[in-house]
């Protein structure tokens, strides 16, 4: 494989212009599932790219750390690390023991039966969306700003108890950390930029901790204002930490998978006309919006000794990058993987990572994306794109910046 190649994987630039590298995938999981590349500007990493060895990997954290953080580190011209928020101590990126001690502050909140709190908070939503896209004498939306964007943010402003009028600003922040390289997102990725960040984070999210200790409710920013670990309470950084891991977590991910999703639909007016007729089919069509959008395109492991995957020796320290958006077309788990089917049963996607990490937020995800799929699919009588799509120029979290859509609706 050579370095363009590697570039084609992970270059925001060159997924801003043509999107997912499927092809190039297809062929590494035919003839090398894990594969060495070096490329400029991050460290030598290995490509692993079977559905089957992602979640083998995934569930042994003591061999594959995630303590060295799970995005590829960022280099500088001489080759050093800069540092970003990779290195953020929060539970994404801690390893056994202590990962599971961080994750069971949070995680009853996630649980089926506990994510029914945001119910009300998730259909408002999504009705209030539909009903704007209704009253838009244009019939026609960027529905990556107008619904993609807002949806899962009012939820999630919601549950971390940010007032409606900060939502703007925890949006830009987000925007600059999952796109530090698009021109029109991001706020660049120097040191500065990222000590900026934080700083304005802090700003945000420090008198709402402060309230919720004086104050607790029900609520998620509550559960981790108070949070405890081995029974102390967190320090004002680690509860600072877990607000924007949970923040930052739920909201790219779930407006990529939301945009990727519509989009599909739009596409394939078969699966559209299926859905309208049958709504009980909707969170099967979430299952695959999540398998076919893979919002989460990989995370990256560090190996803590010599492993051996797939028959390939990797040393000790090397990085391993399990790139989900690959499992998730993999020809041996999945049939026809390149056909978006939403009667597709079992659907063993990653798009939620697997093992020890699995994505924490899984069900408030599946809630929110049911809610605007329903709404949009028993409301809208039909769409069509307006123009291309245009992806954002980011190569973790990814997704469609723009998603111009004509569409019928009733007044
Ligand atoms: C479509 C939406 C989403 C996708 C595709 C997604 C994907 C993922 C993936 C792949 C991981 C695994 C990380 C790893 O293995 O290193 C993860 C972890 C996590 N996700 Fe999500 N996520 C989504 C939505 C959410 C939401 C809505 C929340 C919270 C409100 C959330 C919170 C978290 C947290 C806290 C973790 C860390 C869990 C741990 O380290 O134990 N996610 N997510």
């Amino acid at each position: 494989m050579t370095t363009t190649d590697g570039m084609l994987l992970l270059d925001p630039q060159m997924w801003a212009r043509s999107g997912p590298p499927h092809e190039l995938l297809t062929e590494l999981r035919h003839t090398a599932p894990v594969s060495r590349f070096e490329i400029d500007k991050v460290e030598p990493f290995w490509a692993i790219t079977k559905h089957a060895n992602i979640t083998s990997i995934s569930k042994q954290p003591d061999k594959f750390l995630s303590g060295p953080g799970i995005t590829l580190a960022p280099r500088d011209a001489d080759g050093l690390d800069v540092p970003g928020f990779s290195e953020m101590r929060v539970v994404i990126n801690m390893d056994p023991p202590e990962h599971r001690k961080v994750r069971k502050v949070a995680s009853p909140w996630f649980t089926p039966r506990s994510v029914k709190r945001i119910d009300h908070a998730v259909n408002l939503s999504a009705k209030q969306l539909v009903d704007a896209l209704a009253a838009n004498p244009e019939r026609q939306a960027d529905f990556a700003t107008e619904i993609a964007v807002k949806h899962p943010l009012r939820i999630l402003a919601t549950a971390l108890g940010l007032p409606e009028e900060q939502e703007e600003t925890i949006l830009n922040l987000s925007n600059r950390i999952f796109a530090p390289d698009d021109e029109e997102l991001g706020g660049g990725n120097t040191p500065e930029d990222f000590a900026k960040l934080g700083a304005e984070f802090v700003q945000l999210f420090l008198p709402i901790i402060q309230n919720r200790r004086d104050n607790p409710t029900e609520d998620l920013a509550s559960v981790l204002a108070n949070g405890q670990v081995d029974g102390e309470p967190m320090g004002p950084m680690e509860t600072l930490g877990y607000y924007l891991i949970v923040f930052n977590a739920g909201h790219d991910t779930t407006k990529n998978a939301l945009a990727g999703g519509i989009r599909a639909l739009v596409e394939n007016p078969d699966q559209f006309e299926m859905l309208r007729r049958d709504p009980s089919l909707v969170p099967q069509a979430v299952e695959e919006i999540l398998r076919w959008t893979s919002s989460v395109n990989y995370m990256k492991r560090t190996a803590a000794e010599d492993v051996v995957v797939n028959g390939q020796k990797i040393p000790k320290g090397d990085a391993l990058v399990l790139f989900y958006l690959s499992g998730n077309r993999d020809e041996d788990v999945f049939d026809d993987p390149f056909r978006f089917d939403i009667t597709r049963k079992p659907n063993p996607h990653v798009a939620f990572g697997y093992g020890e990490h699995f994505c924490m937020g899984a069900h408030f995800a599946r809630r929110s994306l049911a809610a605007i799929v329903r709404e949009l699919v028993t409301r809208v009588e039909g769409w069509e794109l307006a123009a291309d799509p245009e992806w954002i120029a980011a190569s973790f979290v990814v997704g469609l910046k723009r998603l111009p859509v004509r569409y019928q609706i009733a007044s």
